[in-house]
């Protein structure tokens, strides 16, 4: 019996399960990598501008994200609170995206326009004085240290490389638009541009109004 041979020879037990588990995560995969609604910009996503590309840098360098997830699952509960669920189209230009996986505060990826640049600066200065039982930690320090304007370039031409739309101009402009310019800045810059910019849609695919 054929059955009896595979059962019996462990190693070709082995490379036959090997086979059967790429087929399936092949099936599972590849049509990830053509559907348009996850390989597509969402409309209205634009590449980060300079000065927030750098606050997205500190964003990352400060390890924001160990606290704060950017990703807003389907659920009323989620949807409620922080507006329209996360898709993949809105992190087409995010290198590394920045989902996250720890929520020992709120999720971040609504929270543009939530608040004023003031309300930013003094809460990242000291939590305390606007969110008083806040035990987020205190980045004084961003508001002394200023950006380093030929990075900002040198940072826009990696990803240029690996597909994201910077034009020639931008780039030329870029040093321009961060020099002299605070890292707490650049980070209240990245802050105020986490928004939704796709179109509103139900969970069953339908359109539906914004919350
Ligand atoms: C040790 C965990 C921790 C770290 C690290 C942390 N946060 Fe927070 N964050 C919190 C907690 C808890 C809250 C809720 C209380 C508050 O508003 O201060 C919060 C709230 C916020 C809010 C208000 C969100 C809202 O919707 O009200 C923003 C904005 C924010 N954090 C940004 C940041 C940024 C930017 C960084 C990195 C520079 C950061 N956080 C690092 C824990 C953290």
């Amino acid at each position: 019996m054929k059955h009896e041979l595979v059962e019996k020879k462990i190693a070709l037990m082995g490379a036959l399960i090997a086979v059967v588990i790429s087929v399936g995560g092949l099936v599972e995969i590849a049509p990830l990598y053509m559907q348009s609604s996850v390989i597509e910009p969402s409309p209205g996503i634009k590449p980060y501008s300079a000065l927030a590309l750098e606050g997205r840098d500190v964003y990352v360098r400060e390890g924001c994200y160990n606290c704060h997830s950017q990703m807003v699952r389907p659920l009323p509960a989620e949807t409620e609170r922080y507006g329209h669920y996360s898709i993949a189209g809105e992190a087409v230009y995010d290198h590394p995206f920045q989902f996250g996986s720890k929520r020992t505060g709120p999720d971040l990826a609504r929270v543009g326009g939530r608040y004023t640049d003031e309300w930013h600066r003094i809460h990242l200065t000291n939590p305390r004085d606007v969110v008083p039982e806040s035990n987020m930690p205190g980045f004084p320090w961003l508001a002394e240290r200023t950006l380093d304007p030929a990075g900002t370039q040198t940072k826009m031409q990696a990803l240029q490389k690996i597909g994201v739309p910077y034009t020639a101009e931008e780039i030329a402009a870029a040093p321009e638009a961060v020099r002299n310019r605070t890292e707490m800045e650049a980070l209240i810059a990245y802050m105020q541009g986490l928004k939704f910019y796709g179109e509103p849609k139900a969970a069953d695919g339908s359109a539906k109004g914004q919350k």
